[in-house]
């Protein structure tokens, strides 16, 4: 399958958010927490501007918790203000609706507007699969949100009432994967923030093995009983040990491919952060929206209309 964002499709997206966020006061900016420098689109900060904006992490029950609290420090010596969700079970939530509202607050005070005039209007935005979806879902307690693969805001926008004091659009805005490296691919196909089968499997259970083989050692053993062996050969054995035969006595990879990521995405390899504050997949380089429509590695599915 032939996969790339269109220049249409990023110049949509990005038209669409910035249609809606003069008429919103707070864009909360949802991330992944295993890989939060990855699945940042890096052209967020030139598409909303001067908007205020938390960073939510997202799915830390998949996450290594120690790495995200690394996360939540640097993003608060850095002054931005972040927070931890688990948009599955709700773990967070509370809190990022409460910083929301501190956060619109606080600039309404500094803008010398009266802070509680009217209520605080949120946007959540993130590359695909993030869970913006669900996050909304969770906010609103109740489904208004279509889980998975979705087109991004095209219809009359619409205001959940969280609170006296939140209002929330009820409809993502959907940003673009962007990113000039493999390694970066590998890392958000593994974390199912591109579902589209763009990389082979057998790279992306590689790129798996390797970060936790490096970081997370005893993980692999615990799982699958295997230790002490080349890194190489740890898709093959896994493999093996999974019954992924072919005939001739082969061992089927794409096939044992398919379960380590099911596997690591389940988070049945334990929960793993393949980006920490000082040690990121790639430092991201200075972007802009001006040559972005070139850009080879820029992610999309051809020909299909709903991606933005
Ligand atoms: P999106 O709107 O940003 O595209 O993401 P969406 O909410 O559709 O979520 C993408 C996938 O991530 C969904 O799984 C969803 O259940 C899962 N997810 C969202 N938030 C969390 C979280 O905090 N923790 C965990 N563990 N998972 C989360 P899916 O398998 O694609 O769909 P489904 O089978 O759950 O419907």
């Amino acid at each position: 399958m032939t996969i790339q964002w269109f220049p249409g499709h990023m110049a949509k997206a990005k038209r669409l958010i910035t249609t809606l966020l003069p008429k919103v006061d707070v864009v909360i900016e949802l991330r992944d927490a295993r890989v939060p420098a990855a699945s940042r689109n890096p052209l967020i900060d030139e598409i909303i501007g001067d908007t205020p904006r938390v960073v939510v992490l997202n799915k830390t029950d998949l996450a290594d918790p120690k790495i995200t609290r690394q996360w939540l420090k640097t993003f608060k010596s850095d002054s931005t203000d972040a927070v931890e969700v688990d948009a599955m079970s709700g773990r967070g939530v509370p809190a990022l609706m409460n910083r929301a509202v501190e956060l619109v607050t606080r600039v309404r005070k500094a803008r010398g507007q009266r802070p509680l005039e009217r209520a605080a209007r949120a946007m959540i935005v993130g590359i695909p699969n993030v869970g913006k979806s669900s996050l909304i879902n969770r906010m609103a307690q109740k489904k208004i949100a279509r889980t998975g693969d979705q087109p991004a805001v095209t219809k009359k926008e619409q205001w959940v009432r969280l609170s006296p004091k939140l209002h929330l659009l009820d409809t993502p805005g959907m940003l673009w994967h962007k990113f000039e490296d493999q390694e970066i691919g590998k890392a958000l196909a593994a974390c199912g923030c591109i579902k589209e089968a763009i990389l082979n499997p057998v790279e992306i259970a590689a790129f798996i093995v390797e970060i936790l083989d490096d970081r997370y050692p005893e993980a692999i053993n615990k799982r699958f009983k295997l230790q002490d062996m080349d890194r190489t050969e740890i898709v093959e054995r896994i493999g093996r040990k999974r019954g992924c035969l072919i005939s001739g006595g082969g061992v089927d990879l794409t096939k044992a491919a398919g379960i380590i990521c099911r596997e690591f995405r389940g988070g049945q390899l334990g929960r793993v952060s393949m980006e920490a504050p000082d040690r990121l997949i790639q430092t991201p380089s200075e972007p802009s929206l001006d040559n972005d429509e070139s850009h080879p590695l820029t992610l999309g599915v051809e020909g299909d209309d709903s991606q933005p």
